[in-house]
């Protein structure tokens, strides 16, 4: 059975991913540095500072770390300027309804995020309080494909991995949900490309079907 289900937060409950992308173009751009589309798909699920050096490998030069946490700095400012539109509207479609169905059947539910900006968005959303925990980057060392933080929030929750499912819009995300012996709901981009996916979503609502077995 599965007992809890816990969610990615970037790309999955808000379109945030968008904005990750936009403010690390915004500073690549100002740097001079190429950055597109598809190495924006890398990013999802990584962390900043190794976002960061993804978007630093092509440069051709090597970056102290002071200049290094100055570029993620500036990108972090930018992102937190278009996090300030963020409104209880922006939450995906049927967010809350599949976070109503879970609470109706008794399936607990958390955020595991390797975002340091969860708490502001989960505020702004007006969706913390639906939530039984929250594991996210400012608690973790290890960030995505690393299990830590799915693992930390089915503690949180005092579930066994066995009994939860993750839903993940990134590769990094799925693969640490099978590391942590999870299983996997793949939404969004990696809807058709994952090797790591046991059911694939094209809406939210479909986790309902999956929840019921
Ligand atoms: C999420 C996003 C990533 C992002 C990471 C860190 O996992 O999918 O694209 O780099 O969080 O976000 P932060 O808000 O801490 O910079
Ligand atoms: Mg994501």
């Amino acid at each position: 059975p599965i007992l809890a289900v816990i969610f990615d937060l970037d790309g999955v409950l808000v379109h945030t991913d968008q904005y990750h992308y936009k403010a690390w173009k915004r500073m690549a751009d100002e740097e001079g540095l190429g950055f597109d589309e598809s190495a924006g798909d890398r990013l999802r699920g990584v962390s900043r500072m190794e976002s960061l050096d993804i978007i630093l490998e092509k440069s051709g030069r090597t970056y102290t770390s002071v200049e290094k946490e100055a570029l993620a700095e500036r990108k972090n400012g930018y992102y937190r300027e278009l996090l300030d539109r963020l409104t209880p509207a922006d939450a995906a479609p049927g967010s809350r309804d599949i976070l109503a169905v879970c609470k109706q059947q008794g399936i607990k539910v958390a955020i595991g995020s390797s975002s340091r900006n969860t708490p502001v968005i989960l505020e702004r959303l007006g969706l913390k309080h639906l939530f039984e925990a929250v594991a996210d980057g400012n608690e973790i060392v290890n960030s995505k494909p690393d299990p830590e933080v799915f693992l930390l929030a089915a503690q949180k929750l005092a579930i066994d991995p066995e009994y939860c499912i993750v839903v993940e819009d990134a590769e990094a995300g799925l693969i640490a949900a099978k590391r942590a012996g999870m299983k996997t709901a793949a939404i969004g981009i990696v809807i058709n490309s994952s090797a790591a996916a046991d059911y694939r979503l094209h809406r939210l609502e479909e986790l309902t079907a999956v929840l019921k077995g």
